[in-house]
């Protein structure tokens, strides 16, 4: 089976992901968009509730990304706030979305680096700002935010902006990346009672000094993460295709509560559509991650990467059609 590192040219598509030369190649390949299509929903904010609806028709919860990572520009952070602002908006209207004290099945998903983080003058700050700004919105409507995690010269920085916004929005989730060695203790310090903790195995290319790089590594730190999480009080959001993940965690998550109501199971939009459904039929909250927008470079690469098959599919499209 494939798995999160078993792929030889990953190390070279996450370079690629980051090189807006190559980004320039492939985004004008005629044959690109048609593959995109699997793992975006779309360009327009329309394409997103459409996408959401039809999920949450079938029983399953929806957490939609607005594509954008990395900005370098303070009016495109503000932008990226104000797409946020009417996507919670219309999202809250969705019918058919109604959720309970304990479960939103409406969420949104940010990147703290598409609101400014990493600009040189004041990057935290101002992305702490907008992310509240999309948090105390989202409150109103009825609709939750989880922060995304990005590579590992970020954790801190995302890590305690989380905590401070925690304070005002309990609801806040935190995303974890197994693949980190320090996440393991991140899992312990952050499930406090009701915390929303999603662990992935995680996605970006880093070195040796901070993540393990080997899938046998990754899989067992995320089993140790998953344990952490078991013992605490968070709720955890269980963000993996991966059958033996899904599986441990299930048993050791329904074990824990004596039902299915304390965790979610969560995957990306595009990817084992038929066990996203089998979850749902067998009683399980099953969020599915929706991403649209034009920016969806960088989180498309990161899907390549993930699987041979994807990258060998896209090379052998690209080099049938030209
Ligand atoms: P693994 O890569 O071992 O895959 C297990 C199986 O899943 C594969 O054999 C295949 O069947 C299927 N599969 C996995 N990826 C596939 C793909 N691209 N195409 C087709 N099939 C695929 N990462 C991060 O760094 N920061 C973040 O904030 C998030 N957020 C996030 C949210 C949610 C809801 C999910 C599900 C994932 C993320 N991730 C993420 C991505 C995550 O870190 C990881 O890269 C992918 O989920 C792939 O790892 P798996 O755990 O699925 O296992």
């Amino acid at each position: 089976m494939a798995g999160v590192l078993s792929n030889p040219l990953r190390p070279a598509i996450l370079a690629a992901a980051r090189s807006s030369r190559i980004e320039r190649a492939i985004t004008r390949a005629p044959v690109t968009k048609s593959l995109v299509e699997r793992f975006v929903a779309g360009e327009s904010r329309a394409d997103a509730l459409a996408a959401a609806g039809r999920i949450l028709g079938s029983g399953r919860a929806v957490s939609i990304d607005y594509l954008g990572e990395d900005i370098t520009d303070p009016a495109q952070a503000r932008a990226t706030v104000e797409e946020y602002l009417v996507l919670v908006s219309d999202l809250g209207g969705l019918p058919g979305a109604a959720g309970s004290p304990d479960f939103c099945p409406l969420e949104v998903s940010v990147k703290l680096s598409a609101l400014g983080q990493g600009l040189p003058a004041g990057g935290e700050e101002i992305a702490l700002g907008h992310a509240r700004a999309i948090c105390a919105a989202a409150q109103r409507h009825g609709v939750w935010v989880t922060i995304d995690a990005e590579d590992h010269s970020r954790t801190d920085s995302t890590l305690s902006i989380v905590r401070e916004l925690r304070s005002d929005f309990p609801w806040l989730g935190a995303v974890l990346q197994a693949y980190l060695y320090r996440t393991e203790n991140d899992c312990r310090a952050l499930s406090g009672p009701g915390s929303r903790i999603r662990l992935c195995k995680g996605a970006y290319r880093e070195p040796e000094s901070v993540a393990y790089q080997s899938r046998a590594d990754v899989d067992a730190s995320y089993r140790r993460c998953l344990d952490v999480l078991a013992a605490g009080d968070g709720y955890p959001m269980v963000a993996t295709h991966d059958p033996a993940m899904i599986s441990v965690a299930d048993e050791m998550l329904t074990r824990r509560d004596g039902d299915a109501e304390g965790f979610e199971h969560q995957m990306l939009y595009g990817i084992r559509d038929l066990e996203q459904l089998r979850l749902v039929e067998a009683g399980r909250r099953m969020r599915v991650y929706v991403p649209y927008g034009t920016a969806w470079y960088g989180y498309f690469m990161r899907r390549l990467a993930e699987r041979p098959s994807n990258l060998k599919f896209f090379l052998r499209s690209t080099l049938t059609r030209s």
